[in-house]
Formats: structure tokens, sequence, C-alpha cells
């Protein structure tokens, strides 16, 4: 709904776009028809200062360091609900009623199981393949195995496929795992919760039974939760992006994975816990803390920044307490958390970190937390993507149920060449 008008002024002519407001965050200045009445773009790489789409999903507040899920705020949600209650609210807009939710956990759990043949896929991998390689390559080919939720224009197929991308990504993230570790792939335990079943597939063994530790499970609920939706990131933009085409959603989530890994999104707790590995004492942090800062060394400190939180990161918080809490019951004393509390207090109080509003982000700590547990780094992102996959699905539904989705195709600032004739090759 237009509020009010914005007036821009070109080449002496005045155009007038309505600014809309959203429930609560910035107004947005609705210039659709600019390039029709005015032939101008608008130019912001990076999408620095551009909504792309109409959302009611997601909202964050970077200034104040808020986010909501469906307008709940993420540490209640982290500290209350489950896996599965935000991921049908995030879904359907709503937290479930009880009958709602046991549903809804009998649905994704009845699907958790993964073709038998795509267990063929796996061994096709070397063995000492990235699991984001292999999360690529399998959720990618779901598309191939699950034709019968593939027609994104029935909204009954589109929700069977959300189901199965959110129940089947545990079992495929586990089986990255044991492929890697040359251990027998474990079959899904459906008595388990959605994050105990995931536990066992990748740690339990054949040979004897497993037992989930609560305090564990209770941590990778958290952490999956935290990471749950996050508006329109980078990989969410891309599931966007190759969904507004019309593609499938296995297709789509695929395209999501990929994006996911990049060291500058989710490949960062990887890389934050490579780097305060690579720090290993307190007294070697003033060291890394001037190469942060120094403009000719493109070292940047992972797990510091964002481009929305120019605040504390609210997953942040929540994340280092978890991993206090996991630490204790693990009996785990890793150096690496000692680095990363004295490399936040120091930073925090740095002129440079202050200036730039650089805070602590989720991946800070998760990566802490994680290899506690047992995963290998290289799960890591892997783990993002299972916890994300929730708001993909989310995002992708909201999309493609949106009357004004349209295929996204951004426009350019040419600076090559102007129109030049063909020289042949001899006469160059
Ligand atoms: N360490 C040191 N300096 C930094 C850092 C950092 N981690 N992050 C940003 N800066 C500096 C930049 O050098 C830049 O300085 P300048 O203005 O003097 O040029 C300024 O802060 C702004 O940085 P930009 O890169 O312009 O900010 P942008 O919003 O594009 O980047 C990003 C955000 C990519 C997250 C960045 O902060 C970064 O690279 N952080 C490290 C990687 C990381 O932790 N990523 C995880 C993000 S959260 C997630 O995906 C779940």
């Amino acid at each position: 709904m237009a509020d009010t008008n914005a007036s821009l002024q070109i080449g002496g002519k005045s155009f007038d776009y309505p600014v809309r407001s959203g429930t609560v965050g910035p107004d947005v200045i609705d210039i659709r028809t600019l390039y029709g009445k005015t032939g101008a773009f608008t130019f912001d790489p990076g999408f620095t200062s551009t909504a792309s789409c109409e959302s009611q999903i997601t909202y964050i507040d970077g200034d104040e360091g808020i986010l909501l899920h469906r307008g709940y705020p993420i540490d209640q949600l982290a500290e209350q609900s489950s896996f599965m209650e935000v991921a049908y609210l995030l879904l359907h807009g709503d937290l479930p009623n009880k009958s709602e939710l046991e549903t809804f956990v009998y649905t994704i759990t009845r699907h958790t199981m993964l073709h038998e043949q795509l267990a063929q896929f796996y061994r096709g991998f070397r063995r000492d393949a990235h699991p984001m390689a292999i999360m690529c390559g399998v959720v990618g080919a779901l598309s191939a195995f699950y034709h019968d939720s593939t027609d994104i224009t029935d909204p009954k197929q589109r929700m069977i496929a959300s189901h199965r991308l959110i129940a089947k990504m545990p079992t495929i993230a586990a089986m990255a795992y044991k492929y890697s570790v040359g251990q027998p792939f474990v079959y899904p335990d459906n008595k388990l919760s959605y994050t105990g079943n995931f536990l066992r597939m990748t740690f339990g063994v054949p040979a004897e039974p497993f037992e989930v530790n609560p305090i564990v499970e209770q941590a990778m609920r958290t952490i999956f939760i935290l990471h749950a939706d996050h508006e329109q990131n980078a990989s969410t933009s891309t599931v966007r992006l190759a969904g507004s085409s019309g593609a499938n959603p296995f297709a789509c989530i695929a395209a999501g994975i990929a994006c996911l890994w990049g060291p500058a999104h989710g490949g960062a707790n990887e890389a934050a816990l490579n780097m305060l590995r690579e720090i290993g004492t307190p007294d070697r942090i003033p060291e890394y803390i001037a190469r942060a800062k120094d403009k000719d060394d493109p070292f940047r400190l992972m797990g510091f920044g964002h481009r929305v939180y120019k605040n504390y990161d609210p997953r942040a918080k929540v994340m280092q307490k978890t991993a206090e809490a996991v630490l204790k019951e693990l009996g785990v004393s890793d150096p690496v958390f000692d680095v990363a509390r004295e490399l936040e207090q120091i930073a925090l109080n740095d002129e440079y970190f202050i200036e730039k509003k650089l805070y602590p982000n989720v991946d800070f700590y998760s990566g802490v937390i994680l290899s506690a547990i047992g995963f290998p780094t290289s799960m890591f992102t892997a783990l993002f993507a299972l916890a994300r996959t929730v708001g993909w699905v989310a995002q992708w539904n909201e999309m493609i149920s949106d009357p004004d989705q349209k295929i996204g195709r951004p426009r350019q600032l040419y600076t090559g060449q102007a129109q030049r004739d063909y020289v042949p090759v001899g006469q160059r």
C-alpha cells in the first residue's frame, strides 16, 4: 500500500514513486516503473540498498541486533521451541497447535529415508570429497528420484517436496560424513528426534547401540534453530533466483547449497575455527588483530562482521552459552574456546572494530561446539545447509505463491566496448 511518494529529478524532470511501509523496518521506494518512465536503471552491486521481494517470514533489525521469525524473537525460539516447531512456523506462518505439530513431525519422520539407489551415487565420489560437494550433487540429484513432487504449480507437490527436503537433509549430510570416514551408512531411526536421529546416523555404527547424549542433542537443536532462516541472505536469494525461472525445488536448494559453501557465507564457521586453531594461544591474538586491520593484508577476522548486523548478532549470544554448556558436559577443555573468548573481548574494545561496527556473528562460536561434539571442520557448512533448508523451502514456497513473482533478471551498468565491426584475424 502506498503511504507517501518519493520524487526523483532526472534531466530537469520530476518523477514520483510510491513509498511503501512494511510492518516494521525501513520503508522501500517502489521503483518498478523507473526504467519505463525514465530510461534509467538503479545501480546497487551487492544489493546493499535493494529489497528484492516482499516477505512475511523473517525480520532482522541489524542496528538493534534483533532477529524475528514470523514475529518471534530468535532467543525465545532457541530456548523454548523445537526445531520441528520452528520449521512448521517458518513454513506455515504460525506456531502449530499440539495436533498440527504431531502431524507435522509424523510427516517429516516418514520421509527420512533416501531412495536406496542414491547410496550408489555417494560411491561415485572420491573418499576425500568435501561434504558440501557431495551435498550439492546429491540434493540436485533428488530431482531425478522424486518426479512426483517437482510440479511447482501444484501446492500439494510443493509441500511434499518441502517435507522431503527437510526430512532427508540429515540423512544426506550424515551419509556424506560416513562416506568420508569409510563407515557404513546408518539408516534413520524414526523413534528418535530430528536431531537425535541425525546424531545417531552420523556417529552411530551398526555394531553397537547408540545412546543420544541429551545435552548434545539439545545443543544441535539450538544450532539448527539458530541457522534455520535469515531473510534474504546470499544463499536464500540464490534459491529464490533459481526458483524464479520455474526450476524444481531440489535443483533450487542445490543452488542454495552451492552459494552457502563460500567462506564469506556458510563457509565462515569452518574458516573461523581454522583461524582460531591457527592463532592457537591468546598471546598471538594481537598479531592477528593487526593483520585484520591492515589494508594491505586480505586477512579478515572470520566469524566477525555481518552485512546486516551492526550490533551483536543475537544468534552469537545464544551460541556462546551453548558452547559453554557443551564443553562442560563433554569435559572438553579446548584452548580454542579461550582464544575465541579473548579475541572477542580484544576486538570488541578495539577502535577499528568499534568504528566499523564489527561484532561476532553466528559462526564465531558454532565451530567450537561442533568440534567438541566430534564433527570435522569440513562438516560444519553441511550442518548449516541442513538447518537452512527449512528457511530455503519456506522462502521458495512464499516466492512461488507470490502473485507479483517474476523471473529474477537484474540489469547492469555496461562499461565495455561500444559497438565495433568485426575484423578478420589476418587484418588484426
Ligand atoms: N575483519 C576485518 N575487517 C572487516 C571484517 C572482518 N571480519 N569484516 C568487515 N571488515 C571491514 C572491511 O575491510 C571494510 O573496511 P573498509 O570500509 O575500510 O573497506 C568494512 O569492514 C566493511 O566491510 P564490507 O566487506 O564492505 O562489509 P560487507 O557487509 O560487504 O561484508 C561480511 C560482510 C562478508 C560478512 C564481512 O564482514 C566478512 O568478510 N566477515 C568475515 C567472514 C564471516 O564471518 N562471514 C560470515 C557472515 S554470517 C553468515 O553468513 C552466516
